[in-house]
């Protein structure tokens, strides 16, 4: 039997098993997918010992993802990011990558939404801000890093090119002209609240939470009323997940039943 899992803290209401658990049964594969809580002080062990225990693959979370860096080989993604969530165990050395990255790129081509020319603004400079940001510049958009604290956003400007940081007040100019807006903030998760007025959505708009609960946050449901193009936070967590499953098991993964199985759960 295959062993995958997550590693992080909390992990207990992760939608990872499910959506994992989903694509080895569709295979027919002999395979599980673990959550492992783990206190920063064992990580090393953790991964010195996943091997030996006869796991092939981790997904790393909150507040990891940052810290793993010292345990493991990482790929160009997750250097650039400096953050790691997937460590795949195959190989000599554990590897480090990064897919929040790919699974963004892939949840804005599932939707058929081209980047490459187009104005993105980013609000949040944490790591899914990052993610973001470093890929909608590889795709050849100009990026507007948005953030309530302005020093992150110029410091998170400096590192990814073709892009501007600004504070929260310059947000209504930036999306008279923007063609895609990502929420990466966690405002929204768990309340009826929206990072961004209403009044300043606008048709033209393709917009993209990367909150997933609820799934319909008021940022998408009033993007949707003003006429925008939404992309639900499941997508991101999706891809991402498709983009473990990919490089752990050299398969492809069966996408639409991991989609389902996620939305499931919510
Ligand atoms: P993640 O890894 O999920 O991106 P993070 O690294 O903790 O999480 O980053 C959270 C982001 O959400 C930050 O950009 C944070 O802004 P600050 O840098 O000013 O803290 C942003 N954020 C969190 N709560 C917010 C709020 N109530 N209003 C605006 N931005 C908020």
């Amino acid at each position: 039997m295959q062993i995958f899992g997550l590693l992080g803290n909390p992990v207990g209401h992760s939608l990872s098993p499910a959506m994992h658990h989903a694509a080895y049964s569709h295979l027919g594969m002999d395979a599980k997918y673990i959550t492992i809580e783990s206190e920063v002080s064992d990580l090393k062990e953790v991964i010195s010992g996943a091997p030996k225990n006869g796991i092939s693959g981790l997904n790393v979370t909150i507040p990891f993802k940052q810290d793993v860096l010292s345990y493991v080989q990482t790929d160009k993604i997750a250097k650039r990011i400096g953050a790691v969530n997937t460590i795949d165990f195959s190989g000599e050395n554990p590897i480090g990558y990064n897919t929040d990255v790919a699974g963004a790129r892939r949840s804005f081509e599932h939707h058929d939404i081209s980047i490459s020319g187009k104005n993105s603004v980013v609000l949040g400079a944490g790591g899914a801000g990052r993610a973001l940001a470093f890929m909608l510049s590889d795709e050849g958009s100009h990026v507007s890093i948005v953030n309530r604290t302005e020093d992150k956003a110029h410091s998170l400007s400096k590192s990814v090119p073709n892009s501007t940081g600004y504070g929260i007040s310059s947000l209504p100019n930036l999306l008279i002209d923007a063609d895609i807006l990502v929420n990466t903030t966690s405002v929204g998760m768990g309340t009826d609240i929206s990072p961004i007025p209403k009044a300043f959505l606008h048709p033209d708009l393709v917009v993209m939470d990367a909150v997933y609960r609820p799934l319909a946050t008021r940022l998408l449901r009033e993007a949707k009323e003003s006429g925008a193009t939404t992309i639900d936070g499941v997508w991101m967590l999706l891809y991402q997940g498709v983009e473990s499953f990919e490089i752990w098991t050299g398969r492809k993964a069966p996408v639409s039943i991991m989609n389902k199985a996620v939305r499931s759960q919510l």
